[in-house]
């Protein structure tokens, strides 16, 4: 048996390497083409505008909407349906924060359901429970790339009159049912952060095909403000630059072939580490009506049979000089935001006068989002990894699991 390097063993490789994605030839004439124009704010040029229409015809959406961010997006996507003080919104425990602070963001309060452990996506079964008459909204991850149950979920939202937000920032590009998400529920964010898919360094779309979410989204990201200096709503400035647009039109015109690289990986951390499927870990399965793109690849760990905890796991895959991440090490309500119940000081929103219900997010609330985040390892399936990248980074995880099997 090979001794990890973290017990003082040999690393697989001698150095780190970090992984960056790299830009075509074309990608750099359109950003400089910005720089050379002067025009580098929102609407002062036609990159934004073009970026726009080209995303909405790729989700297959009449709107879409660039801002800064994906934390932008969720917040806009949120504020448009009208969502406020005293309302509810229905989410997953299992994800980037952003996806329940955007909650916050508009003073209302995130409920939170459990997941399925297959897909580490909101389990629609878990949803009715936590239905109240204060419930506005169900705000869904695909997670990691893979489409969450849309149907059920869809079905639920009719049933109870909810609106229904796709949370896409991992999944640009994953279909349901032949459908691309953040063209299913009644509005979508995106992110185009550096390690997503495809990027613009920092940035966001939101996708709708409901003209008055378009509108007050618009509205919501200009200042409030559809005539200059005349300012109707709180608003905020979300715009996206032109630099930003630029880069992601070149971006999107290669999405399928990042999306492929990234599932190319995802078969090669498969082949590796199919011996250990159901033994030490669980491999990721994707359902048969979905097209994956693959943001990350999360396994579970099977705890039981290994003598060490998922961290000492993670850190020996890492002294194998080799990247192993965990997304994400708690539930969202087990951060300190939410177990102190104070966001905007004075406890509120979760004290504001206008909700007055009592909620708590006790250990022991979602199990299965609690034993996914003690049990996740993600592997990257980064732009700028080589199949060796891949290969070497299956190996170095195998050799840990193998060398700490009960
Ligand atoms: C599921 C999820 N939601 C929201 C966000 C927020 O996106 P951004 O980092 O662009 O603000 C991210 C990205 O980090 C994410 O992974």
């Amino acid at each position: 048996m090979e001794v990890p390097a973290i017990e003082g063993g040999k690393p697989l490789r001698e150095h780190f390497k970090e992984y960056y994605p790299s830009f075509t030839e074309y990608e750099k004439q359109l950003v400089l083409s910005v720089l050379e124009s002067g025009r580098l704010a929102s609407g002062l040029g036609k990159y934004v505008r073009e970026f726009e229409e080209s995303f909405a015809r790729f989700i297959g959406v009449k709107h879409a909407l660039a801002l800064i961010n994906g934390t932008a997006a969720l917040h806009t996507a949120v504020a448009s349906l009208g969502i406020g003080s005293g309302d509810e919104v229905i989410t997953t425990p299992f994800s980037f924060v952003a996806t329940a602070t955007s909650i916050l963001h508009n003073n209302a309060i995130p409920v939170f359901g459990d997941i399925e452990l297959d897909t580490l996506n909101l389990d629609p079964e878990t949803i009715p429970d936590k239905i109240t008459n204060r419930t506005k909204a169900i705000l869904v991850v695909h997670l990691a790339g893979h489409p969450a149950e849309m149907d059920e979920i869809m079905k639920i939202a009719r049933e109870h009159d909810l609106a229904v937000i796709e949370d896409c920032a991992q999944a640009i590009g994953s279909e349901y049912k032949g459908r691309k998400v953040g063209s299913i529920g009644n509005i979508g964010g995106f992110s185009f952060y550096q390690s997503k898919n495809m990027t613009t360094g920092e940035g966001g779309m939101i996708t709708t095909s409901d003209e008055l979410l378009y509108r007050r989204a618009k509205l919501f990201i200009e200042h409030g403000s559809e005539e200059r200096y005349y300012h109707t709503i709180l608003g905020w400035n979300y715009r996206m630059t032109e630099l930003q647009a630029a880069l992601g039109l070149g971006q999107l015109k290669r999405i399928d072939e990042l999306n492929h690289a990234r599932e190319e990986i995802a078969k090669i951390y498969t082949d590796e580490l199919e011996s250990l499927d159901g033994y030490l870990l669980l491999l990721p399965k994707p359902k048969p009506h979905v097209k994956h793109t693959w943001h990350i690849y999360q396994v579970l760990l099977k705890l039981e049979n290994l003598r060490v905890n998922r961290d000492r796991i993670v850190e020996a895959v890492r002294k194998e000089n080799l990247l192993a991440l965990v997304a994400y090490p708690r539930t969202i309500y087990e951060n300190p935001l939410f177990q102190n119940l104070n966001a905007y000081g004075n406890g509120c929103p979760w004290s504001c006068p206008f909700y007055g219900a009592k909620i708590t997010y006790k250990a022991g609330l979602s199990p299965k989002a609690e034993f996914a985040a003690r049990s996740v390892v993600t592997l990257p399936t980064l732009a700028g990894m080589t199949a060796e990248d891949a290969i070497d980074t299956a190996k170095a995880l195998k050799k840990v699991l193998i060398y700490y099997k009960k």
